[in-house]
């Protein structure tokens, strides 16, 4: 009968086109982290949004690659989503430097500032352009302090002859350098064994992560320095963005977006428990010297000036200077 087919189609075009799928989702870190905690609030939130439709597996530990292949991966859609550090996506877009340009966001609220404002709109649009994934979320992770397993450092020239391990990570190599030493370039998925070796000596990450990781296991020394401030970008492949349903596109981005705003509680929540659980377990937290005036100094003067034309421009990081009030 014609008004029943008629009515089917007509009930096709209207029905929100939600098919059920699994998608597939790489993180670097382990499991408890705030890598952990934005795909997993994402996931039920997607599920909840789709009534359950939508269904997404998590893979830590690295075990879909290094954080820096699923980038790659992602966009020539071999892989749906993938939680890393923007200092890992920077090499595949090189202006979401901006991000982990060494001591220019200075707590979690300018974290959030920049990232939820108009210059984190013009980074996600950049690396949809430059990379092939879309950033749908954030994980805010905290300070990026450095460690490591041989004694208190507390001035740069306190790091003189440690070996220390930073990401393929242009404007982090280059902060090292002018802190005075050469680090070491070396995938995270490889940084445990690498420390545990005895490969390298140190490295920088933040609290939660330090903990998920469990690198207390193989470092001492903290010092609580505040160069980079940590997040994770939740980023799926364009292509599979795209290749979506509008309803499924827009259930993605508000799970995103909700699983970004639990991520700011649980840092809040987290971190300074876990500094004290880190501690409990062995580790020696250490202040740098003269409130990090020296390390700022070196850092500031001589990074920002050779990564204005990567980031867009000098202008791209006077604006967010000024949009932190500075
Ligand atoms: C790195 O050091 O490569 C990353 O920051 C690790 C991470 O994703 O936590």
């Amino acid at each position: 009968n014609v008004l029943a087919i008629v009515t089917a189609f007509s009930i096709a075009l209207t029905t929100p086109q939600l098919y059920a799928q699994t998608f597939k989702m790489a993180l670097g870190d382990a499991a408890g982290g705030t890598q952990w905690e934005l795909g997993k609030t994402f996931a039920e939130k997607l599920s909840d949004k789709t009534g359950g439709k939508a269904k997404v597996d998590l893979f830590p530990n690295g075990q879909l690659g290094t954080e820096q292949d699923t980038v790659n991966n992602a966009a020539i859609g071999l892989l749906d989503f993938s939680v890393l550090a923007i200092n890992n996506v920077t090499p595949f877009s090189p202006t979401v430097g901006l991000l982990t340009m060494p001591y220019v966001i200075q707590s979690a609220e300018e974290a959030r500032l920049l990232t939820q404002g108009d210059i984190g709109k013009e980074l996600v649009e950049n690396t949809i352009r430059d990379a092939g994934v879309r950033i749908v979320g954030w994980a805010y992770s905290g300070f990026r302090v450095l460690t490591n397993s041989k004694r208190p450092v507390k001035t740069p020239e306190d790091l003189k002859g440690l070996v220390i391990r930073v990401p393929r990570n242009e404007i982090m190599i280059a902060s090292y350098q002018a802190l005075g030493i050469n680090p070491t370039p070396m995938a995270w998925s490889e940084t445990f064994t690498g420390l545990q070796q005895g490969v390298v000596d140190g490295q920088d990450n933040p609290y939660i992560t330090i903990s998920a990781m469990k690198f207390n296991e193989v470092q001492k020394y903290v010092t609580n320095i505040r160069y980079i401030f940590s997040m994770e970008p939740l980023i799926i492949s364009e292509s599979v963005f795209q290749d979506q349903s509008p309803e499924m596109q827009k259930a993605i981005l508000e799970a995103g977006q909700e699983a970004t705003v639990h991520s700011f509680e649980f840092l809040k929540d987290t971190e300074d428990r876990i500094k004290k659980e880190l501690v409990a377990k062995g580790m020696e937290i250490a202040e740098p010297a003269d409130n990090e005036k020296e390390w700022i100094e070196s850092v500031t003067t001589v990074v920002w000036p050779k990564f204005y034309s990567s980031i867009g421009g000098k202008e791209k990081l006077d604006n967010a200077l000024k949009q932190l009030g500075r």
